[in-house]
């Protein structure tokens, strides 16, 4: 009898469980239909309803590329935190997939993914309720699956509940595997609040050695590193992570937080870190943080969040918030990162624009998809505007050859950044409905910038030489 009552309760658990996907689907289904497609974007991963923020366990499991990201599908702003999720055979081919997590009593905050054998595992944050305990409130949470769509939690949950001198934020586990060892970076912060990254290791997933404090801000860095990424890179190791809090500098730090990288050296015997490049900001638009990275058969691949905290969203008035960036090889040249998109983006091309010279006071229109090949010659000023066929807002791109600087201009909000050319001159330009990436050269300079045109999109150019430009439509890759 005891057996059969236990057996009962599980299964009730266990039904209840799936009424609740259920209905989470259905309502996802239903809310969809009520979405203003005006600026929904057509070739980059945005959720299906309601809010998303970073990019989560981006992975390789059973022939299939996935993609999680924090969450909130009531709503268009930040709620409590589910993890959505698609999936991709080629990194650009984008299909939703049920609602990963769910929270029950954590809120399902960022982490990552690996396969272990035949499962996959995530590691994330559960974000306890702060009033039954205000301060140990991030903990790190295990989930896996045995086919990819369907996830359940580890039921000793949590697997690390504090950090070594309890100091409180403590979250975005970022994991992976190297000899016999699992090893996770965890974001933190000092008892007197500057940003650091915590190395543990295990050798079973459920028992974690810390091992050391692997970056930490000497007092100018943040007092918080959110999403912290490490991995080896053409035999240099990068420390990829989101600081909270950098000052603004000149050009430099003018987002809300940043996201940027430490180069330097490690060795897996003393587990020490030693930077050789100072902090450097990885892209320089309005819009990108927390990314993730991705080793697909020896390519680093990175996604950020295409989007930023404390600043209007103005999709969220169209029943939905937030988008991942498209997926960018990120390659190691000298002291920095460049980051390109990838070959398979070739496949979205769907028709030529333009393939010649465009002039002064001419323009260039695409249904709001297409991508540009802008060669132009750089002792001169470059200017172009994209604006709305409609109206709504319009966008700035220039080069400024006196300053040698690169400028995406949003209603006066400008970014900018210096840039001499280490090989390719061209701009590559992708824009979607409500967003645009721009990628100099061999991917030195990157600006990831959102911006809200009404109907069509309208490249102006304002040059006073003629541009060479080749400009593609594009194809929708995720579902509408
Ligand atoms: C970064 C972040 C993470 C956290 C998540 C919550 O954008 O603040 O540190 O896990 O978002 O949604």
């Amino acid at each position: 009898l005891f057996l059969c009552v236990i057996a009962s309760v599980h299964l009730k658990y266990l039904s209840e469980d799936e009424d609740a996907k259920r209905e989470l689907a259905e309502y996802i289904q239903e809310t969809k239909k009520s979405i203003n497609p005006r600026w929904r974007l057509h070739y980059h991963v945005i959720p299906p309803v309601g809010w998303m923020n970073d990019p989560n366990g981006f992975s390789y499991y059973k022939g299939e590329y996935h993609l999680f990201f924090q969450y909130y599908p009531y709503d268009s702003v930040w709620g409590p935190m589910h993890w959505g999720h698609s999936v991709s055979p080629n990194l650009v081919d984008w299909r939703e997939l049920p609602t990963a997590l769910a929270p029950d009593e954590e809120m399902c905050f960022s982490g990552s993914a690996l396969v272990d054998g035949d499962k996959l595992v995530l590691m994330y944050t559960g974000r306890l309720n702060t009033d039954t305990d205000p301060f140990y409130n991030e903990t790190q949470y295990l989930a896996f699956s045995d086919d990819g769509v369907n996830f359940y939690k580890y039921e000793g949950n949590p697997v690390l509940a504090r950090t070594p001198d309890g100091a409180y934020d403590f979250r975005d586990p970022k994991i992976w595997k190297y000899g016999d060892y699992w090893y996770v970076v965890i974001g933190s912060s000092t008892h007197d609040a500057r940003g650091r990254v915590l190395l543990y290791r295990s050798q079973n997933l459920y028992d974690w050695e810390f091992l050391t404090v692997l970056g930490e801000s000497n007092g100018e860095l943040g007092y918080m590193w959110e999403c912290p990424d490490f991995f080896e890179l053409d035999g240099k190791y990068i420390l990829l992570m989101s600081p909270q809090g950098l000052e603004p500098q000149g050009d430099r730090y003018k987002n809300t937080h940043q996201t940027g990288y430490i180069i330097g050296s490690f060795n897996y015997e003393t587990f020490e870190f030693v930077p050789e490049v100072d902090f450097q900001e990885l892209d320089f638009g309005h819009d990108f943080y927390a990314t993730q990275t991705l080793d697909a058969d020896g390519k680093r691949i990175v996604a950020g969040w295409f989007s930023m905290w404390e600043l209007p969203h103005p999709e969220d008035v169209d029943g939905w918030a937030g988008a991942i960036t498209i997926m960018r090889e990120l390659k190691l040249s000298g002291n920095r990162l460049l980051q390109q998109p990838l070959d398979e983006m070739l496949s979205l091309r769907n028709g030529s624009v333009h393939n010649g010279s465009f002039n002064k006071d001419e323009s260039l229109v695409f249904e709001k998809t297409g991508e540009l090949i802008i060669n132009g010659d750089l002792e001169q000023k470059i200017e172009l505007e994209i604006a709305g066929t409609n109206g709504g807002n319009n966008i700035w791109i220039r080069w400024e050859p006196e300053v040698k600087k690169v400028v995406v201009d949003r209603g006066g909000d400008v970014r900018q950044v210096e840039w001499s050319p280490i090989g390719s001159r061209s701009w590559r330009l992708f824009l979607d409905a409500s967003s645009l990436e721009l990628f100099c050269g061999e991917g030195e300079v990157v600006f990831s910038t959102r911006f809200y045109p009404d109907g069509d999109l309208r490249v102006n150019s304002f040059s006073d030489q003629s541009l060479n430009v080749e400009a593609h439509k594009l194809r929708r890759s995720v579902p509408v």
